[in-house]
């Protein structure tokens, strides 16, 4: 199964772009099922659906064409049916100033019960296997580097907090159970909780799966665009999910050089497709033009795709380049990770028990070490090339 995830800043054309490849898809004999996570829902839009159609579809898929469905997921719904129970626990279990030497910083980064319930759709659909590729649609970059960094988020928190039933006992209760204000929670929320957890099992691995999960930033040729989209873009290598082509949307046509107005921006974006080609570069960039209109309906969808992609096939992986790798040298290791806007003064690296864990800015990400290298800790961080390199060092004592 493929699963191809449309990231990008609010407005620039995610959820056109993420529909027009599931027609394109649908059209070459792909099943295919387009989710949006935005609350915003545009999705039926985009696809024309009429009231009575949206209304009866109520968060789950509809189909609108022979191989293609489209879903909608209202995020309250799914907590309010399937989750309630877990995420007020959790909640609670958070804001439970008692665990705060465990949860430590990791706080600051809760596990939003949004993504988590999109990770739990991925899950879903990978492991049903009704269809041949999962198209998401996600929020505006922000959330979505939300959305890739949970899995590691969580990961941290299973191995720590809640690795297995007996664990939970062991470390939630004593410590839930000493504060007076707080209710002990009763059998049934840790059977949830294990529940939970045994469906996002092994969902991290998909979303790092270069064959399997691609990520598209869709962008303008906009300047405050192409920087989210750049950050966006380091942020995706650093948690190891393989962007495979950047779709640059609404490129003004050469026509516009008529108008003296427009000539203005045609120069600029000119500018800005230069700058984008440098800065993604060998990610391959597909250009889009600005359509007479908006885009709707299946036959505009199709037009667009045709537009987008020419050629190539969207199914395929479009171009891939491990994240990170670790590089053997006369016995010495070094962690290369790809990252390419990473600067030497925003980065931190620390090590823990078996992870090293890089820090761009806010956003963050733990790389487990292979068994071998859990002994070494980090010596020095070099960044060239759109790579960091990380020397590691057999730990001292
Ligand atoms: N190439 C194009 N030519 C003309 N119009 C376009 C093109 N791409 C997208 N649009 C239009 O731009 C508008 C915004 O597109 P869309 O809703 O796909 O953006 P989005 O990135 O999903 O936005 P949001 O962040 O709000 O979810 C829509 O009206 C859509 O029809
Ligand atoms: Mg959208």
């Amino acid at each position: 199964m493929r699963i191809i995830l449309f990231s990008g800043k609010g407005g620039v054309g995610k959820t056109t772009v993420a529909s027009a490849t599931g027609c394109r898809l649908a059209k070459e004999g792909y099943k295919t099922i387009v989710v949006s996570l935005d609350p915003a829902h545009s999705l039926a839009d985009a696809f024309d659906l009429n009231h009575k159609e949206k209304y009866e579809a109520k968060g789950l898929p509809v189909k609108v064409s022979s191989n293609l469905h489209i879903q909608e997921i209202d995020i309250q719904e799914e907590i309010d049916r399937y989750w309630g129970d877990v995420y007020r626990f959790l909640e609670l279990l958070f804001n439970t100033t008692g665990l705060d030497e465990m949860i430590s910083e990791e706080l600051a980064i809760l596990p939003g019960m949004e993504e988590i319930t999109s990770l739990l759709y991925v899950n879903k659909y990978y492991r049903e296997g009704e269809y041949d590729v999962l198209i998401l649609d996600l929020p505006p970059t922000g959330e979505s580097l939300r959305f890739v960094s949970m899995p590691t988020v969580l990961k941290w928190y299973m191995k720590k907090v809640f690795k297995t039933e007996k664990m939970i006992m062991k470390v939630a209760r004593p410590v839930v159970g000493r504060l007076t204000d707080v209710p002990l929670p009763d059998e049934s929320y840790f059977k949830a909780l294990e529940n939970f957890y045994e469906k996002l099992k092994g969902v991290d691995e998909i979303l790092i799966d270069p064959d399997t999960t691609s990520v598209r930033i869709v962008a303008n040729p906009e300047r405050m665009v192409i920087k989210e989209s750049q950050r966006a873009y380091m942020y995706f290598n650093l948690f190891g999910v393989n962007v495979d082509a950047v779709i640059v949307n609404k490129v003004l046509p050469q026509e516009m050089d008529e108008c003296r107005h427009l000539r203005k921006w045609l120069e600029l974006q000119t500018e800005h497709i230069r700058e984008i080609e440098a800065y993604f570069s060998p990610t391959p960039i597909f250009k889009v033009p600005l359509l007479e209109g908006e885009v709707y309906g299946l036959e505009a969808l199709e037009r667009l795709a045709e537009l987008v992609y020419g050629n190539s096939n969207p199914y395929e992986v479009l171009h891939k380049e491990e994240p990170y790798s670790f590089i053997k040298e006369n016995g010495a290791y070094t962690l290369r990770i790809k990252a390419p806007f990473a600067r030497k003064e925003n980065l931190s690296i620390l090590k823990s028990e078996e992870e090293i864990v890089v820090r761009a800015g806010n956003f963050k990400s733990h790389i487990l070490l292979p068994r071998k290298l859990r002994d070494m800790e980090p010596e020095k961080a070099v960044v060239k090339d759109g790579y960091i390199y990380i020397t590691l060092i057999p730990l001292k004592g």
